[in-house]
């Protein structure tokens, strides 16, 4: 079976670095990037945690190159909140063993599109993928997919309307969303619906290094769900949109139309998805409806735990 080449675009970030280990972990992909992205927390704080992950696993010849540090045209907050303040609070990882590409993520994107189809899975802000859009259309007929981990149909998680990822660069999403390339949107309404527990977590801790950093991420990840959502049970928002590139069964996605809300008023940075067909609005991304939670949960902490 021939693997599926892929860039990560990501903020790490604990369920960022549940992505990454679970993408290195599958044989069905091959890691061609991993690039980075101002969100979860500032960009020189996520690209030194993506390379601490890929020091974990051992990944020394995956390349990692940081992209943009701020939103594309308003400023937006960190979650520290979530994540601390190193954005991989948790774990004692050591200091990258490596800097970052001396290029920048969209040029790195740019660079490896043009020299096979790949398929692209952000799960941070929209703003690399968005600047990548604008600065190479022709590079477009190469994305096979952009598989977002963003967006909701229902209730937000940074405020009611909003999901994060959109949030921070509503503008950034609107040019995602908006482009030629075919893009699926894995939503909160899946993943809080695929939870990883405690329990399950907590099994990872004696399955290796990295097992044994899964379940200190989820330690610390879990406090945070906790106190607003009342249970020790946690998303995995961004492993679950890698899951679906490794196994297409986990989720049941249908073809809708999804607008972008960039005003400044309380519904800033909501997907609009026209769940209904209410609008003649055509559809712009495959979104995801349904989940097979413990198909998913079973890969993910199989995954892990067969890596060193
Ligand atoms: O809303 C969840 C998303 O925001 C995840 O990608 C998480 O890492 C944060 O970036
Ligand atoms: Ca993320």
């Amino acid at each position: 079976m021939p693997k599926t080449p892929v860039i990560i675009d990501c903020d790490p970030g604990h369920d960022d670095a549940m992505a990454l280990m679970l993408a290195l972990a599958s044989p069905e992909l091959e890691v061609v990037a991993v690039t980075t992205v101002a969100g979860n927390q500032t960009l020189d704080k996520v690209t030194a945690n993506a390379i601490r992950v890929l020091d974990v696993v051992g990944a020394d010849a995956v390349p990692v190159a940081a992209g943009a540090d701020r939103p594309l045209v308003h400023r937006a907050a960190v979650a520290a909140d979530v994540h601390g303040e190193t954005g991989l609070d948790g774990p004692d990882l050591p200091p990258p063993s490596r800097d970052p590409e001396p290029i920048h993520a969209v040029e790195l994107m740019a660079r490896e599109l043009r020299k096979r189809p790949l398929t692209l899975i952000p799960v941070g802000p929209l703003t690399n993928i968005a600047l990548l859009i604008a600065m190479y259309p022709d590079l477009v007929e190469n994305i096979e997919d952009i598989v977002v981990m963003g967006g909701a149909i229902g209730l937000g998680n940074v405020t009611p309307s909003a999901e994060f990822n959109i949030w921070c660069d509503p503008e950034a999403a609107k040019r995602v969303f908006e482009s030629e390339a075919d893009v699926t949107m894995i939503g909160l309404d899946v993943t809080h619906q695929a939870m990883l527990s405690a329990a399950r977590a907590d099994a990872l801790r004696d399955k290796g290094r990295a097992g044994a950093v899964v379940a200190d991420l989820h330690a610390f990840y879990r406090r945070f769900h906790l106190e607003v959502y009342g249970h020790d049970d946690t998303p995995v928002h961004d492993a679950l949109a890698v899951a679906h590139v490794i196994d297409p069964k986990i989720l049941n996605t249908t073809q809708l139309n999804v607008e972008l809300d960039v005003t400044q008023g309380p519904c800033r940075g909501r997907t609009v998805v026209d769940q209904l067909r209410r609008t003649d609005r055509p559809a712009n991304a495959h979104v995801a409806v349904g989940v097979d939670a413990d198909r998913f949960i079973d890969l993910l902490t199989e995954r892990i735990g067969s890596l060193a």
